[in-house]
């Protein structure tokens, strides 16, 4: 399976696809799906500001478009120039937790630039599910 050296790798190489003219806030997420493949996405912002979409769902998009069903990993990177602390932000927790679980990590930097993980629970404690 994928480190999270590797997703790191993936999701920097990404978000500089990223279309964010409006914010000049690029992010790039990459995931490991239940299979072991990876899926990455940027976030991609429209002149219709609530058009725009978020890296994670479109790295989500991309697991469900290729048969993936669960995330095991999605690390997250996200900053204007240089890489700041970036957890997802609410609406994409909501995201996520459609397809984690108790034993899915959730990675980002932290504010010294190191990785942390955390899992849905601590992201979105309570979260809404049907
Ligand atoms: N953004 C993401 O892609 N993911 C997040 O978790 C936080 C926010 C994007 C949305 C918008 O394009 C830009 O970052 C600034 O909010």
């Amino acid at each position: 399976m994928a480190d999270d050296r590797q997703l790191l790798t993936l999701a920097q190489q990404v978000r500089q696809r990223a279309h964010a003219p409006y914010s000049g806030f690029l992010v790039g997420a990459a995931l490991v799906d239940d299979k072991g493949n990876i899926h990455v996405g940027c976030n991609v912002e429209n002149a219709a500001y609530p058009e725009g979409s978020c890296a994670e769902p479109n790295a989500i998009g991309a697991m469900i478009a290729s048969g993936g069903t669960r995330i095991v990993r999605i690390l997250v990177v996200g900053g204007i120039g240089d890489l700041i602390a970036c957890t997802p932000c609410g609406g994409c927790r909501q995201h996520i937790s459609e397809f984690a679980d108790d034993k899915t990590r959730i990675v980002s930097l932290d504010n010294d630039g190191e990785l942390v993980e955390h899992t849905i629970e601590q992201l979105l404690p309570g979260s809404f599910s049907l």
